[in-house]
């Protein structure tokens, strides 16, 4: 018998900046989902937040894309929104991209990891789920986590892992996918995802018997309003143990604060810093970019837990690192690269500024211009 696992997330509206869901707007969206849990549309839920984003986490026997879940999820979201403008609370609806729903969240707003599967005797899974960054936040740890045996011991020593994994990897400009094996074409698979900004991993498969291991949201919110509504924080799905990387394994990358895009503005390099739920809230320049992770066992349906997997002094090194790291990053003020590159930031003054200077600039005679005499790529050995 299939279950399904939905992770669907919305940015509805925050309590003093972009900082931190209003309880009040949790439970509002709680509510609708206890209610579709009574009549059976669903069999579990848990509610959170980590920073602005408000997190549903469902399990239900529909599949994958379904329009009843999502459309749940978006009542959900409304309900939320209605409490955040009631509440005054900044940005509420941000999100909520379309007054129309029509079957489908993908597209609209929210950002949505869902899998289906035959859940397995004990079928333990990690929820991850981050804010004031972006999908491709996640390339480097799942990497790390499904093609690394420095990271994941299992890829050696574990019989069921041993042939290794598929990464099915989206390109967010062209709206393609494409499936690379690891380890065989690590190379290649490493050449795309290092573009985290456009090549992102959607799914992950078990190679000796295509079994679903891993799914990381992938919706680009600024690129489906066509202007800046909010960095896509991103949330994924990864299963654990007897045949998947464990537990451990899965959480191990985070001990690394790596740099995403995002932070303040969505315009800036920073820390991505694992907390526990406690803290998962941004502040210190609308962040650092967090991230949490809840372990479930799903159990016939059920949702049993979650354990918040981060809130352990054994990630306290990663924590102060990524202190360190933002007040490297910090230092920097508006330069790059602490600032991102101009064609991925969310907010830009640059075109009012060039239009404001273009009777200023005059033409510079004695330099050549790029482009004449050499040709783009050339080097000037
Ligand atoms: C980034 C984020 C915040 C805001 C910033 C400015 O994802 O949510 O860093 O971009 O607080 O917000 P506005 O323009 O709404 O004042
Ligand atoms: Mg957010
Ligand atoms: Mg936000």
């Amino acid at each position: 018998k299939l279950v399904t696992v939905s992770v669907i997330k919305a940015d509805i509206g925050s309590i003093a900046g972009h900082h931190k869901v209003h309880p009040d707007t949790m439970a509002a969206a709680a509510r609708v989902l206890a209610e579709a849990k009574r009549k059976g549309l669903i069999i579990d839920y848990y509610v959170t937040h980590v920073g602005d984003d408000l997190e549903l986490i469902m399990t239900h026997r529909k599949g994958v894309d379904n329009p009843d879940i999502h459309g749940l999820a978006w009542d959900a979201f409304k309900k939320a929104a209605e409490v955040a403008k009631e509440l005054g609370l900044y940005a509420a609806g941000q999100d909520l991209l379309s007054d129309a729903f029509s079957g489908n969240v993908r597209g609209l707003g929210p950002g949505v990891a869902e899998m289906e599967f035959e859940e397995r005797p004990s079928e333990p899974i990690v929820v991850f789920m981050a804010d004031k960054t972006e999908p491709g936040a996640f390339n480097f740890p799942i990497f790390r986590i499904f093609a690394d045996p420095f990271n994941t011991a299992g890829l050696v020593i574990d019989p069921k892992m041993h042939d290794g994994f598929k990464f099915e990897v989206l390109d967010l400009y062209e709206g393609k996918y494409v499936i690379l094996n690891a380890p065989e074409e690590m190379y290649d698979l490493l050449a795309l995802i290092g573009t985290p900004s456009r090549y992102v991993i959607k799914r992950v498969y078990r190679k000796r018997d295509d079994e679903i291991a891993a799914v990381v949201s992938s919706e680009k919110l600024n690129m489906i309003a066509g202007r800046y509504v909010g960095k896509d924080d991103p949330v994924a799905i990864v299963r654990a143990q007897s045949g998947f990387p464990a537990v451990g394994e899965i959480l191990e990358p985070f001990s690394f604060p790596h740099l995403v895009a995002g932070w303040m503005r969505g315009s800036h390099w920073g820390p991505l810093m694992p907390v526990s739920l406690r803290d998962a809230k941004c502040t210190r320049f609308d962040g650092p970019p967090r991230i949490v992770a809840l372990g479930f066992n799903v159990t016939r349906g059920r949702l049993i837990g979650p354990v918040d997997l981060f809130d352990d002094p054994a990630f306290d090194e990663a924590r102060r690192l990524a202190q360190q790291i933002a007040d490297y990053m910090r230092r920097h003020g508006p330069f790059m690269p602490h600032r991102l590159s101009p064609e991925d930031m969310e907010y830009t003054t640059m075109p009012q500024v060039l239009e404001k200077l273009k009777n200023r600039f005059v033409e510079a005679k004695d330099y050549t211009k790029a482009g004449q005499g050499r040709t783009q790529g050339e080097t000037y050995e």
